[in-house]
C-alpha cells in the first residue's frame, strides 16, 4: 500500500484556482455524445470543466473523453467505483489511461478499497485525483436509516471523510451543507467537490441537500458540480455565467 499522501504542504496539482471558471464543473448528464458536445459548444468560452457520469460514459465512452481532452477541457470522470479492492484498483488503473483529472469512488467501499484506488491512480504529476464520495446529496436521514445507517447525513459524511482522507484520497465529494465542517476537519488541502448546487429559485429535482453557488463557495467548497440548472436552462451559457458571477462575488466576500 502507498503511504498516505501528505496534505501538510500545498500540492500544485491540488491547489484551487482563483478564477471561478476553473472551479465550476458542468455535469454532462446526457444519453449520447452528440447531445453532450452540442451543450459543450454552447458553453464554449464560459466553462472549462466537464463531468462525465455513468449515463454518458456508457453511451459515448473513451471517444468522448478524447474529444473533450483534445479541445483542452478538464474532465471529471464520475463513475463512482464501489467494489472489492482488487477490482477497484484495476478499474482505476484502466481509468487512468483516459487522462482525466479526477475520478470518483464511494468512501463506503471501505479502507482497503480506498487505499487500492489511491494505489491504482499512482503518484505521478498527471495521475487522476481520487475523490471519495461521502453521502450522496440525494440521500436524507430517512434514506440513511432505511439502509441501516443511524446517523445524520452530516455525521455519516464526517465519518466517511475522515476514513477516506486517512487512506490518501485527494478530495471528497460532499454536499455544501457539510463543507464547512469537513473543511475544518480535513484542513485546507483536500479538494471538497460539491454537487447539489441550485441557484436561488431553481428546481431542486431529486436532490435533497442543496445550496446556492455562493453559499457553497463561502462554506469552503473547492469545486461546484452543476448539472440541470445549466444543462436544462433555455440559455445554458447565460445560466453558467450567472453561477460564475455568484461564485466570484462569494469568493470576493470571503477574502
Ligand atoms: O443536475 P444536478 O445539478 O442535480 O447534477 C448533479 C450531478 O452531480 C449529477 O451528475 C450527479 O450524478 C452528481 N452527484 C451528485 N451527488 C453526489 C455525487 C455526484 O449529485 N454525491
Amino acid at each position: 500500500m502507498p503511504p498516505p499522501k501528505d496534505f501538510s504542504a500545498p500540492n500544485p496539482n491540488r491547489s484551487v484556482a482563483s478564477d471561478p471558471k476553473d472551479r465550476l464543473i458542468v455535469a454532462l448528464d446526457f444519453p449520447g455524445g452528440a447531445d453532450a458536445l452540442s451543450l459543450v459548444d454552447r458553453l464554449d468560452g464560459v466553462c472549462r470543466w466537464f463531468k462525465i457520469g455513468l449515463e454518458l460514459y456508457l453511451a459515448a465512452g473513451e471517444a468522448l473523453v478524447d474529444e473533450l481532452r483534445s479541445r483542452g477541457f478538464s474532465i471529471f470522470l464520475d463513475l463512482k467505483f464501489h467494489d472489492i479492492p482488487n477490482t477497484v484498483a484495476a478499474a482505476v488503473r484502466s481509468a487512468r489511461r483516459l487522462g482525466t483529472q479526477m475520478l470518483t469512488v464511494h468512501a463506503a467501499g471501505g479502507r482497503a478499497m480506498l487505499q487500492a484506488a489511491v494505489e491504482g491512480a499512482g503518484q505521478e504529476a498527471n495521475s487522476p485525483i481520487v475523490l471519495a464520495v461521502t453521502v450522496l446529496t440525494s440521500l436524507d436521514q430517512n434514506e440513511l436509516e432505511a439502509s441501516g445507517v443511524f446517523a445524520t447525513p452530516a455525521e455519516q459524511a464526517a465519518r466517511l471523510a475522515g476514513m477516506a482522507i486517512d487512506c490518501g484520497v485527494g478530495g471528497l465529494v460532499c454536499s455544501a451543507e457539510e463543507v464547512a465542517n469537513l473543511r475544518g476537519m480535513v484542513g485546507s488541502h483536500p479538494l471538497l467537490v460539491t454537487p447539489g448546487i441550485r441557484p436561488a429559485g431553481a428546481a431542486i429535482g431529486d436532490q435533497m441537500r442543496v445550496a446556492t453557488p455562493g453559499a457553497a463557495i463561502a462554506a469552503g467548497a473547492s469545486y461546484l458540480v452543476v448539472g440541470r440548472p445549466i444543462t436544462r436552462a433555455a440559455a445554458p451559457a447565460q445560466a453558467a455565467q450567472a453561477i460564475l458571477d455568484e461564485m466570484s462575488a462569494a469568493s470576493e466576500t470571503g477574502r
